[in-house]
């Protein structure tokens, strides 16, 4: 406990201080004032001290949490306040960090200080993924062939985003955008490879158009080897990285979308633990992400062609009922969830993995009998 003298008015109030694992509680007359560290400032505190701060050891219920949650709290920057009663104490508060049960008001940092460049981020699964590892910390640089809609989205993503145009079939175009992460922001911590098309060619393989084939593979497929080739570049010699490519269920399965696609998303796939052989050994980690449809421009314009009567509403409906999890829609949020994940620490001894988000569909086949 401390004494605190107010220079205005001459009143002195008790208050106490307790360093969390990654918290500040500062109690004061009737208010709790709650300071989360951003990851900079966790190090320099562990470095300082050389021990972790203090765990708090109180359980709490959660009937408990929720009446101090349901007071009213306010968040400025990583501050909250909290107005207390005799009947909530330290501790109790102290434990609710510890279940996180106040992480979804306040800022996430897991890619504190990273920087990532990411393909095919003007829209979509790519623009989702660049919001969330923004308000994770990092700096985020859009790589994509549509000039204008990229820029838009790097101006509505704010100053930590910047775009650079890039046609992923185009090598000079990959190398040339590595380059302008390397030089704008002095490294590249994750290389998401995303941009890809959907083909639009007929379903039977007799008719397979290797024309329309050839393209979409250089976009697909070479786009990201690409990727893969430039950043490792940059990555091997600070023995560091994170590369993520987004592959596709249709590259699991069979049945699920059109030859040339399905077959470029197996690419994927099977590149990824390739190449995750070699750079395992420079401290890189290479992974992909698998979803299940989703009803993005790209799935609905292609969609287009199959049911030109249905609008947008009717498709998308269309796309989440083919999903087997009730309940639930697989949306780009998903997706740019795993490859947080993926690219975060959380993840730090996983490489050469297909993380799927398909809510289970690759992974079940029902025998349909009446009644199960
Ligand atoms: N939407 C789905 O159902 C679904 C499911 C599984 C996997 N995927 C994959 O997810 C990724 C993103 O898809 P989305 O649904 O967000 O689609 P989208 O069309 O909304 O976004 C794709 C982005 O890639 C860009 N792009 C296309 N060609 C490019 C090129 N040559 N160079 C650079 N950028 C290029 C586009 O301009 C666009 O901004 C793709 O690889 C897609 O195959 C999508």
């Amino acid at each position: 406990m401390g004494r605190h003298t107010d220079g205005h008015n001459s009143q002195v109030a008790d208050f106490s201080i307790l360093v969390l694992e990654k918290a500040l509680l500062v109690s004061c007359q009737q208010y709790i004032y709650i300071y989360i560290f951003s990851e900079q400032q966790l190090s320099a505190i562990h470095e300082s001290y050389s021990v972790q701060p203090p765990r708090p050891h109180q359980e709490s219920t959660r009937e408990e949490l929720e009446k101090i949650t349901t007071a009213s709290s306010l968040e400025e920057n990583n501050m909250f306040s909290i107005r207390s009663s005799s009947s909530i104490s330290r501790a109790l508060l102290a434990r609710s960090f510890v279940m996180r049960e106040f992480c979804a008001q306040r800022k996430e940092s897991k890619l504190e200080g990273k920087v990532a460049l990411i393909t095919g981020a003007a829209r979509g699964i790519g623009k989702e993924t660049a919001t969330k590892f923004i308000t994770n910390g990092a700096k985020v640089v859009i790589a994509d062939i549509r000039r204008d809609v990229g820029q838009e989205t790097a101006r509505q993503l704010g100053a930590n985003a910047s775009f650079v145009a890039c046609d992923v079939s185009q090598e000079s175009d990959v190398s040339n955008a590595v380059d302008y992460t390397v030089s704008t922001h002095g490294q590249l911590d994750i290389m998401y490879n995303n941009a890809g098309i959907a083909c639009r060619t007929p379903p039977s393989v007799v008719d397979l158009d290797l024309a329309a084939f050839d393209k979409v593979v250089s976009i697909n497929v070479r786009g990201a080897v690409a990727g893969i080739k430039h950043a490792s570049r940059v990555m091997i010699p600070r023995q560091a990285g994170c590369i993520l490519c987004t592959a596709s269920v249709t590259g699991m399965m069979g049945g699920l979308a059109q030859h040339t696609y399905s077959i470029t998303k197996s690419s994927v796939i099977g590149m990824v633990k390739s190449v995750a052989a070699e750079l395992c050994k420079h401290g890189i980690r290479v992974n992909c992400i698998s979803p299940f449809a989703i009803p993005t421009a790209f799935a609905l314009e292609e969609m287009q062609d199959y049911f030109p009567g249905l609008d947008a509403g009717a498709l998308a409906d269309m796309v989440h009922n083919a999903g087997v999890l009730k309940g639930a829609n697989c949306e780009p949020s998903d997706v740019a969830n795993a490859a947080l994940y993926l690219a975060s620490d959380d993840a730090k001894y996983i490489s050469g993995h297909n993380l799927v988000v398909d809510g289970g569909f690759t992974s079940i086949k029902s025998l349909n009998f009446a009644g199960t």
